[in-house]
């Protein structure tokens, strides 16, 4: 079966209806793919979006995402469920919650996990179309069990969005608090403006709107997806993806930016981040979109993202298969900044370290025979240096993704102009971000066959872009002036066998 047009009728075709062989067919095309992962999570068929339900329970990292498991495309979609012992080898576990009342009879949204008791509770979206394909929205519960069976909770935890809000009201995120729960969700307005509302309940099953949560001056667009408060030292910060928000009121380039506001404090009578700093990007790069974030048992924030974003195509769309996750992020905040740093236990990933050295110069492999786009770099330039790194390069360094520093002038832009696999250049082929300048500039680079994850002084910024190289295209170049640079490549494991 190849699928030329993917009509409304099979984005929602039922997924018993879904042959056994073309399924498999599918799997095949994203084992015999070049740019699979290896150390990332992603489909094992069709399209993965959003992750969903990160949590720990019963001794384990849980985690899902947003699947559609029969195409490159937005259809019907499930939660499939991956579990971990330490947020870098995951167990795939497969779709565990799928479309199958009369609440989320045409996909199972996003949401997230909170372990209650004995219990992990997962709350979502119930997405329906009525006869008309009018959507309607409901906010759902299910629980599983420490032997991972899931059990959805009959009636919805919210019937409907409230007086004055359309049904584009979704992707609930259940915390404690206060010996309750808030229930914080994205909602729009039938003047069409985008809103994050946030509801209180002393159990799950009973939620009470405490209002619009009123967080930054500026209008959110018309429509805010997946919202997630966490706390960092008490510290409210909000993340959240606001769709159509206006370039004056904050400059960003991706079609719909993944964002944050760093609060004082929550006050929950006035329903108020007070004192919010300004909306800034969570992320510098092309690719990230609906980043879950909780406040994990063991004291530290963590995060994980979905690397693409909604309604662009991507070069794996012609092997029918879409996206991958991020890498699982901390997060902290210092001298009132958010950083965002990768997670010691990625170290478990480490092989052959390469100690790497010298004087800016003319153009020079930074290592000798990388063979693998599968790496960690961790490089230091000296504070008046500038100059250009190339990963994903050619032997003539013809269609590298480029990586320009200039740490005298504070300045670092990635450039994906030359790479031989272009993609959604409408959006722009290059980001840029200031930083202070003539410090020295520490780079800690992820390179995952199709991905590039680069933090940037120890995670102050950080840059998530999808890059799709041919096959020899594995080389790293450096080149520059006025410094010098030193660090260590290692050679990286794979997790999937
Ligand atoms: C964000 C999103 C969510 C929704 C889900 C559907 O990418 O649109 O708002 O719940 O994806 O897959």
């Amino acid at each position: 079966m190849n699928i030329t047009e993917w009509t409304t009728a099979l984005r929602y075709r039922p997924y018993h209806l879904w042959d056994k062989e073309y399924t498999k067919t599918l799997e095949e095309q994203v084992q015999q793919s070049t740019w699979r992962l290896d150390f990332h999570i992603q489909p094992k068929s069709g399209l993965l979006n959003d992750p969903n339900g990160f949590s720990y329970f019963n001794g384990q990292w849980h985690l899902f995402y947003q699947a559609f498991p029969y195409g490159p495309v937005h259809g019907l979609k499930s939660w499939f469920h991956l579990t971990s012992d330490n947020l870098v080898d995951w167990q795939a576990e497969g779709v565990k919650l799928e479309p199958s009342t009369k609440y989320d009879s045409h996909g199972v949204y996003s949401g997230t996990a909170l372990p209650i008791g004995e219990e992990l509770l997962l709350a979502y979206t119930g997405n329906v179309r009525d006869r008309d394909w009018n959507r309607l929205s409901y906010q759902m519960g299910a629980l599983m069990n420490t032997q991972n069976q899931i059990t959805k909770i009959e009636q919805p935890l919210i019937p409907a969005p409230p007086e004055g809000y359309t049904d584009h009201f979704r992707d609930p995120q259940v915390i404690p608090y206060q010996g309750g729960y808030l229930l914080i969700i994205g909602a729009q307005t039938v003047q069409e403006e985008g809103k994050v509302l946030v509801y209180q309940g002393d159990t799950y099953t009973n939620w009470q709107l405490l209002g619009e949560l009123d967080y930054m001056p500026a209008q959110a667009g018309y429509m805010v997806e997946c919202p997630n408060l966490v706390f960092i030292k008490e510290q409210p910060v909000l993340i959240f993806c606001p769709q159509g928000m206006a370039k004056e009121d904050f400059a960003y380039q991706n079609i719909y930016p993944n964002t944050f506001v760093v609060g004082e404090q929550f006050d929950v009578n006035n329903v108020t981040l007070t004192n919010p700093q300004p909306i800034q990007n969570l992320d510098e790069g092309f690719d990230l979109y609906a980043s879950q974030v909780i406040n994990a048992p063991d004291g530290r924030v963590l995060s994980v993202g979905w690397a693409g974003l909604p309604e662009l195509t991507y070069p794996t769309d012609e092997q029918n298969w879409a996206h991958c996750l991020s890498l699982v992020k901390e997060l902290s905040i210092k001298q009132n900044r958010l950083y965002q740093t990768q997670i010691t236990e990625l170290e478990v990933l480490r092989q052959k370290a390469t100690p790497v050295a010298g004087e800016l110069g003319a153009l020079t492999p930074l290592v000798k025979e990388n063979q693998q786009n599968r790496y960690e770099l961790r490089l230091t330039f000296s504070p008046e240096s500038h100059g250009k790194l190339h990963l994903f390069a050619d032997a003539e360094n013809k269609h590298p993704f480029t990586l320009h520093f200039d740490a005298k002038n504070g300045k670092i832009t990635i450039d994906r102009s030359r790479v031989s696999r272009p993609l959604n250049e409408a959006f722009g082929t290059t980001r840029t971000i200031t930083i202070d300048c003539k410090q020295e500039l520490t780079f800690q680079i992820f390179v995952d066959q199709s991905i590039c994850e680069i933090f940037v002084n120890d995670g102050l910024h950080v840059f998530t872009s999808r890059v799709f190289p041919e096959i020899d295209q594995t080389n790293l170049f450096v080149e520059g002036e006025n410094g010098h640079f030193s660090g260590t490549h290692w050679q990286l494991r794979s997790t999937f066998s």
